[in-house]
């Protein structure tokens, strides 16, 4: 849709958004109009630096042409059936997935919520399916991040914060320990305990990495206990921080993974891959989803994917990435840059995170902001060195014009 088609302007829009949507979030004082790789387009046709790719989804960048094609054509063809048919999407994407990480199985969904929703449903179901009704307990990292609905909510170590906040009671079944501290993981496994979820970098959390000591600590924690090592990489996973799923760089083997963002190429696909043996846990009737597996979703994802193998992005985000946070660190007010790949924080030593990404917008460069004094970019993979340097240039001004 655009403005003049529509006989609509920027006041308009800006006067519905207020009057009727419930809103959530400090919108970006500008509307997008258009898209295409590092750019997005204002009403005006003014071009903004996209680092912060949707926050982690366009990862071959805004409206890749390959995957644009792909969707078109595949909703011409069949938009919507539900899973009662056999799909050629969904197939042939699982076989890509599955092949790529070298797990065994794969459960689409529509979101990244939702994919732990069903990362969780599962390890409970085998839990209970194979040890009694009482292990269900789960183990998360606090400041983790997993979602929005009830239990991916729940497994958000975030007890004080806007997420929990008016929602209690929450699922039961949870506790919380320290991100980066084995000792604390242990000290909370119970006779009931089935699982420990993590992220391999906190990204919500402030982009905080799981150190090798810790992620390798908590998988032989998990093999000791006969524990399930659950991993959401729905900010980290292809190819985002180098290799197809972060925990890779950690020579783990989860038993579940939860993924989206990324995977779907801008449109809302989530999935879990998991082992044969967790993956027996669902069986008909135990789960499902109406939109679970749409073909046009799943035939975006392949293109997606298919693009960030074929141009070996995942190489490509290591390398400029580590370029982009060297650079970083010379920037004024720059305590510690953080991140691995394409997903880089930059902690500020005063808080003032929010008004430089504001400042950064005046100049036409798209950021987060995390809490007080975090910085997040996560862009495109595709993100070229001319495009961190431009970047820098413009964060660089924005801080010295606090
Ligand atoms: C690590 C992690 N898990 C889960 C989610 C939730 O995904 P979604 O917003 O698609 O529901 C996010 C979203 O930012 C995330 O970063």
């Amino acid at each position: 849709m655009q403005l003049k088609d529509m006989g609509l302007t920027f006041e308009d829009i800006k006067a519905y958004t207020e009057k009727y949507m419930i809103e959530t979030y400090e919108r970006f004082p500008f509307l997008a109009e258009r898209a295409k790789d590092m750019y997005i387009y204002d009403q005006d046709r003014n071009a903004y630096l996209d680092f912060y790719g949707g926050i982690a989804v366009n990862s071959a960048g805004n409206c890749n042409e390959k995957v644009v094609q792909t969707a078109v054509q595949q909703m011409q063809e069949v938009m919507h059936v539900f899973n009662y048919p056999y799909s050629i999407p969904q197939a042939v994407l699982a076989k890509l997935i599955c092949e790529t990480t070298g797990m065994d199985k794969i459960y689409y969904q529509s979101s990244g919520t939702e994919a732990n929703e069903a990362m969780i449903k599962l390890a409970r179901k085998y839990g209970t399916d194979n040890y009694g009704p009482n292990k269900y307990h789960i183990i998360t990292a606090k400041s983790s991040f997993h979602g929005r609905t009830y239990a991916s909510m729940t497994a958000t170590g975030q007890p004080d914060s806007a997420i929990h906040k008016g929602f209690l009671p929450l699922v039961p079944g949870f506790t919380y320990a320290e991100f980066n501290n084995v000792d604390s993981f242990a000290e909370q496994v119970t006779e009931d305990t089935i699982a420990i979820m993590l992220e391999p970098i906190q990204g919500e959390g402030g982009v905080r990495v799981a150190t090798d000591a810790f992620l390798k600590g908590i998988a032989k924690l998990c093999h000791d206990k006969g524990l399930l090592l659950l991993i959401d990489e729905i900010q980290t996973g292809w190819y985002r921080t180098g290799y197809p799923m972060a925990y890779m760089h950690y020579g783990i083997k989860p038993d579940v993974v939860s993924m989206a963002k990324t995977l779907g190429g801008g449109l809302p696909l989530g999935a879990i891959i998991a082992t044969s043996e967790v993956a027996k846990a669902f069986t008909p009737g135990s789960h499902g989803s109406t939109y679970s597996g749409n073909p046009v979703v799943c035939a975006a994802g392949y293109a997606e994917l298919n693009e960030l193998i074929d141009r070996k992005l995942g190489a490509h985000a290591a390398e400029t990435g580590a370029y982009f946070m060297d650079k970083l660190r010379e920037l004024p007010h720059v305590k510690e840059v953080r991140g691995r790949g394409y997903l880089i924080g930059v902690e500020l030593d005063i808080p003032k995170a929010v008004e430089v990404k504001r400042k950064a917008i005046e100049r036409k460069l798209l950021t987060t902001a995390i809490g007080a004094n975090i910085i997040r970019m996560v862009p495109p993979l595709i993100a070229s060195r001319t495009d961190c340097d431009k970047a820098c240039a413009i964060l660089k001004e924005s801080i010295e014009a606090l």
